[in-house]
């Protein structure tokens, strides 16, 4: 089997030219995950059609094309439609039945490495961190995914250019700005520098929301 992608919770392989299959490291069952990729399919969102679930294996679609975050190094994609996408993609989610309580079902880790351009359009990845909540609080997450690489590192100076006008288009993210930085500070997956740099890019998105 060919690896296609390792990410921080899982591993992704190509089983042929339509499929892939995504293995949980952990071991965690991928069942929850598997049930809420068919209730968002069954209201059109665009995930990857779910095949089959085993425990921490899930059979999908293979989305063929790139991630979007790659597609924005190469140049194929430019900044501001790249944002516009990833704000259509928080609307259009938030406005699918959740099945709980929740006000909206949240994906909370939105960002270009978990869009999928493929042939029919953006495919949203990785729901491994969804939750049900104010759709505010999925916007905020994704402010502070973006925050934190628009203050640190080598991409920095791109991650501001994508963020400032996604930020500046969401305000109503601010009232849950402080509920997704606890969140991100709680991710056992997160880095020392990547919490590190958790109050500047708060600092950041209060100052791209103006
Ligand atoms: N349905 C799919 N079709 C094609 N490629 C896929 C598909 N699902 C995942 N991939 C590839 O595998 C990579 C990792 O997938 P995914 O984001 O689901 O894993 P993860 O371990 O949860 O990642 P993260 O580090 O964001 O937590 C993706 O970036 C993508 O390249
Ligand atoms: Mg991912």
């Amino acid at each position: 089997m060919n690896l296609v992608g390792t990410g921080r919770t899982a591993d992704v392989w190509a089983l042929d030219d339509a499929r892939v299959l995504r293995r949980y490291r952990d071991g965690r069952s991928a069942e929850p995950e598997a049930e809420l990729l068919r209730h968002l399919h069954a209201h059109g969102f665009p995930v990857p059609p779910m095949h089959l679930v085993d425990g921490p294996e899930m059979t999908l679609g293979r989305v063929g094309g790139p991630t979007m975050l790659h597609a924005l190094s190469t140049g194929g994609l430019d900044l501001h439609t790249a944002a516009r996408i990833v704000l259509d993609l928080h609307a259009l989610l938030h406005a699918v039945p959740p099945r709980g309580p929740g006000e909206a079902i949240l994906h909370m880790d939105l960002h270009p490495d978990n869009v999928l351009l493929g042939p029919d359009g953006p495919v949203l990845i990785d729901w491994c961190n969804a939750i049900e909540g104010p759709p505010g609080l999925d916007l905020a997450m994704t402010a502070v995914i973006l925050g934190q690489v628009a203050v640190d590192g080598p991409f920095a100076e791109g991650a501001a250019a994508f963020a400032r006008p996604f930020i500046a288009a969401s305000p109503s993210l601010l009232p849950h700005l402080d509920n997704a930085l606890a969140h991100r500070a709680a991710d056992p997956h997160q880095s020392a520098a990547e919490l590190a740099a958790l109050p500047r890019a708060a600092d950041f998105i209060r100052a791209a929301a103006g």
